[in-house]
């Protein structure tokens, strides 16, 4: 903790009260003002050999458009979720990445337009402050992110990059269980003891 806090230095603001994560995105508009900003949901858990911020910065480098992380889930899951609609992939820098036509925040199965999911990363211009500000409230009564996005995407640009490796929704009680189960036996450190005592439970 003591090296992180050396690298880099930590400013935040609070929510103070729950009117969505479109809202809570705003709240730092006057910190980030008018540059380019990522976002990583705390709730879930990316693991990989490249982390998916890395890939999101530089497809926006490369495009000068935001660039959000997806991922394919099943049918059934689509409404936990934002989905979107994308044009057939084109290849940049030896990676493939999608020009999105729409988002939808949590459809039901029927009405998804694909099952790409929205996993909580997002590399994003400036700009989106001013579609935050002009956003009602959507589902769930909240100022939904995935709304200003939907505008970001049909009027400016706005990419999606299927990431490598695995998500945990530890946002979710069991993805909490499986992240910890699943992470903890990869630790460099204490894996190997931690897979031994699993293998130990009668299960
Ligand atoms: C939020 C976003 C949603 C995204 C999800 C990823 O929803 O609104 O578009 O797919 O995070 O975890 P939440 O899980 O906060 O309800």
């Amino acid at each position: 903790m003591r090296q992180i806090g050396n690298m880099v230095r930590f400013s935040y603001t609070r929510q103070k009260e729950p009117l969505g994560l479109g809202h809570a995105v705003l709240e730092a508009r006057d910190m980030v003002g008018n540059e380019p900003f990522a976002v990583l949901l705390g709730d879930v858990i990316m693991t990989g050999e490249r982390p998916a911020t890395r890939q999101l910065i530089d497809v926006f480098e490369s495009t000068g458009e935001g660039a959000i992380a997806v991922v394919p889930v099943e049918r059934e899951q689509v409404s936990l979720y934002g989905i979107v609609a994308t044009d057939p992939p084109i290849e940049r820098d030896g990676r493939q990445i999608y020009r999105i036509r729409d988002l939808v925040e949590k459809p039901k199965p029927e009405e998804a337009p694909s099952t790409l999911a929205v996993v909580g990363r997002y590399v994003l211009p400036g700009e989106i402050f001013d579609y935050l500000e002009r956003t009602e409230p959507g589902r769930g009564g909240e100022i939904q992110l995935t709304d200003a996005l939907r505008q970001l995407a049909k009027e400016r640009g706005l990419w999606a990059v299927i990431c490598e490796g695995k998500s945990y929704d530890a946002g979710d009680k069991l993805g909490f269980l499986q992240a910890t189960v699943e992470i903890g036996m990869e630790n460099p450190e204490f894996g190997e003891a931690f897979r031994a005592w699993l293998r130990s439970l009668k299960v």
